[in-house]
């Protein structure tokens, strides 16, 4: 049986990214016995220009019917004037409803090889371990809005099998870390998360094993820059998730390592937390390996090939390891390597383990 992969590069550096990490996935599959077919399909900007929309159909269709899929990065500049139905962003979001992707995972995790890129003391950032579980399908972003003369309007609201499915998915996953899990919320003023903090806790309660505590949006947003090692899983809603998450990515001081994956009942997409990068395309000196990180999620969850995703993730810390870095990470004493060069050291790590 073969899988049907859909590669959507997207802007930016967004080509040159994914071309990277399909080869890897390419040769890892390989390697791992898994028949794998890639199909290539526009999104963002780049469909925008050519087809007037930044979501053609046809690219909806091909996402539907695929195993999984493997994003770089939409948006830039270029489209900054473009109205709001039509921006490249609205691809993220459409692809997110069509493929009814509610969970969005972000694995934060600091490599030893890099505590110094951490703009937080190593010893406070040494061995953190991150899980972001945010619900991806609804909250704010795709409540009711819209705008009347000089007042605008975007509500907040939240089921409680919405709570309840995302809440499980932070469970189960703590299940197989450490157990813990801070669900975050605001319900010292929000309704919508007075009944998230009660329907977590509720859900909970049913897992064995979960230590479950509850933490206010702003005092976590403290919490993360204070005491980062203190944390495993944190569940919360889409547009807490979207502001805690880059507050999370960034304090490892190396965002371009860090990879996603967002999850529904059928195929996930997967893609690296940053964005397209409009001022470093087309130079060859991203930095590939949230992609390629993204590559092995994708393994994981979606092809249940583990074994796989470990093979990419174990030769990603060799490399860095041994002091190859793309511009974005390099220091003195290090090797400076393009994108397709890394590219190129990880994929021999494949082929060749030590
Ligand atoms: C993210 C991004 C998106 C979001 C944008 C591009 C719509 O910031 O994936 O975190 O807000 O969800
Ligand atoms: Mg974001």
């Amino acid at each position: 049986m073969s899988r049907n992969i859909v590669v959507i590069p997207g802007d930016g550096i967004g080509t040159e990214i994914t071309a990277v990490a399909q080869n890897i996935l390419s040769i890892t599959a390989k390697k791992a016995g898994l028949n794998v077919d890639f199909e290539e399909v526009p999104a963002g900007g780049a469909a925008l220009d050519v087809y007037g929309e930044p979501l053609p159909q046809a690219t909806v269709a091909a996402v539907k019917a695929a195993d999984a899929i493997l994003l770089g990065a939409v948006g830039g500049p270029k489209w900054d004037a473009v109205e709001a139905k039509l921006r490249p962003e609205q691809a993220i979001l459409g692809l997110r409803k069509a493929l009814g992707l509610y969970a969005n995972l972000r694995p934060i995790r600091v490599l030893e090889t890099l505590v110094d890129y951490s703009p937080l003391k190593p010893e406070n950032i040494r061995g953190v371990d991150i899980l972001i579980v945010r619900e991806l399908n609804g909250g704010i972003y795709y409540g009711e809005k819209g705008q009347e003369g000089d007042r605008a309007w975007d509500v907040e609201n939240y089921s409680v099998p919405e709570v309840q499915r995302i809440v499980r998915t932070a469970c189960q996953a703590a299940k197989l870390r450490r157990g813990k899990v801070t669900s975050v919320d605001k319900s010292n003023v929000l309704f919508t998360s007075r009944l998230w903090r009660k329907t977590a806790g509720e859900v909970a309660a049913e897992w064995n094993g979960i230590e479950m505590s509850h933490m206010y949006v702003d005092n976590c947003a403290m919490q993360l820059v204070l005491a980062p090692q203190s944390f495993d899983v944190i569940v919360t809603g889409n547009l807490f998730g979207d502001i805690l998450s880059d507050e999370a990515a960034v304090i490892t001081g190396s965002i371009g390592m860090l990879p996603s994956a967002s999850l529904g009942d059928g195929a996930g997409l997967y893609e690296p937390i940053h964005g397209s990068a409009p001022d470093i395309a087309g130079k060859g000196i991203a930095n590939p390996v949230g992609t390629i990180l993204s590559a092995a999620m994708l393994l994981r969850h979606s092809l249940k090939a583990d074994d796989a995703a470990m093979m990419i993730e174990k030769a990603v810390e060799s490399v860095l390891e041994e002091g190859y870095r793309t511009p974005d990470l390099y220091k003195i004493g290090l090797t400076k390597v393009s994108t397709e060069e890394m590219g190129k050291l990880i994929a021999a790590k494949i082929e060749r383990p030590q």
